[in-house]
């Protein structure tokens, strides 16, 4: 007979309120999602304070409505797993303090998961699929955007960082600049779907011995494009599509670069940008081309969620990395 380590994940870490349920950090018995969208929506992005409280109102109940429908209760539950860090400190916080009550009432194991790294483990939770380390990963999402040489569960270095925006927040600013409701990246996706990504070209930087990346001069580009056209009819699709080609074509390059200079064939998306469509095509169409293995989340785990944080807090369970119950929150975690 196999064991079963069951594990409560919580997510607070920027405007989702989330709780999971996972089994050996494979599978995923509930996945509970209280989304904020709608509340900075009209701020046109997160307001920390704000998340901050959100997170206090909802998450006794996101964490009960999580176990409900896991059909489980506290008693059964091995470990809690949290994001401490990177994030908004006070909305890290409040996920912190509550699963260190809970790890501490039942004497449980409180496992400290840093958010890049659950990200990651997105890509674990597929039973028929068991995607397994080495891989490249490249995690893209609205703080982040990293390529890594992932080891093992326990181990990944860092090949390329952008060194200014992340893709996520680059495609909500240039959505804010096209008159796009926060947040931009689905939206600039939908439109993409219907524009012409050749219509207009932007700039696509690339280092010649980095595999950074950045995306502060494709932003100016678009800027400047609206900036000039100002007054004429501009076709707002064909400069989403533009600009979201222009992101993928070096997220999907440098990606194949890092598996050719670690001679690794296997690849995985991760963060709420491996969401997108076209970079979910593109990066699937240039991994066949080159006899590449990919492996993509299922949209739900791709942006914020708990299930990825249990699945990460598993793998630091059976590593033996547990935490005490003085953890705290690091808004700047590296990792
Ligand atoms: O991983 P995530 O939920 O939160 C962070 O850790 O940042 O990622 C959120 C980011 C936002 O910038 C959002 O615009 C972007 O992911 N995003 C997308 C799509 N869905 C979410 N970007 C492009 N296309 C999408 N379909
Ligand atoms: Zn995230």
């Amino acid at each position: 007979m196999t064991t079963e380590t069951v594990i409560l994940g919580i997510e607070t870490s920027c405007d989702e309120t989330a709780a999971a349920v996972v089994v050996n950090g494979r599978k995923v018995l509930s996945n509970v999602i209280a989304s904020q969208v709608e509340t900075h929506r009209q701020f046109g992005g997160v307001v920390p304070e704000i998340a901050a409280r959100k997170h206090l109102e909802n998450i006794s109940f996101i964490v009960e409505e999580a176990l409900k429908q896991a059909n489980l209760t506290l008693s059964d539950i091995n470990g809690i797993a949290v994001s401490n860090g990177p994030g908004l400190v006070g909305a890290l916080l409040v996920g912190l303090s509550y699963a260190k009550s809970l790890a501490f009432a039942r004497r449980i194991p409180l496992l400290g998961v840093h958010h890049i790294y659950s990200h990651i483990c997105a890509n674990y939770l597929n039973e028929e699929n068991f995607w397994e380390p080495p891989f490249i990963c490249l995690v893209v999402s609205g703080g982040h955007t990293h390529l890594l040489d992932v080891q093992d569960y326990h181990n990944c270095n860092i090949l390329g960082r952008t060194r200014d925006d992340a893709a996520g927040e680059a495609f909500d600013k240039v959505g804010r600049t096209l008159g796009l409701p926060y947040p931009g990246g689905p939206e600039i996706d939908k439109l993409s779907k219907i524009g012409d990504s050749l219509a207009i070209s932007f700039p696509k930087t690339v280092f010649k011995d980095s595999l950074d990346f950045s995306f502060s001069g494709l932003k100016s580009a678009v800027l400047q494009y609206l900036h000039k056209n100002k007054g004429q009819d501009i076709d707002v699709s064909n400069v989403a599509a533009s600009f979201q080609q222009s992101v993928i074509d070096v997220l999907v390059s440098n990606t194949l670069k890092a598996c050719e200079q670690k001679g690794i064939t296997k690849v995985a998306l991760a963060g709420g940008v491996a969401a997108n469509g076209g970079l979910r095509e593109s990066m699937y169409l240039a991994c066949a081309n080159k006899g590449l293995s990919l492996n993509l989340p299922s949209i739900v785990y791709c942006t914020d969620n708990a299930a990825m944080v249990a699945s990460g807090g598993y793998y630091h369970y059976i590593g033996g990395r547990v935490d005490s119950y003085n953890l705290n929150a690091y808004p700047n975690m590296d990792i």
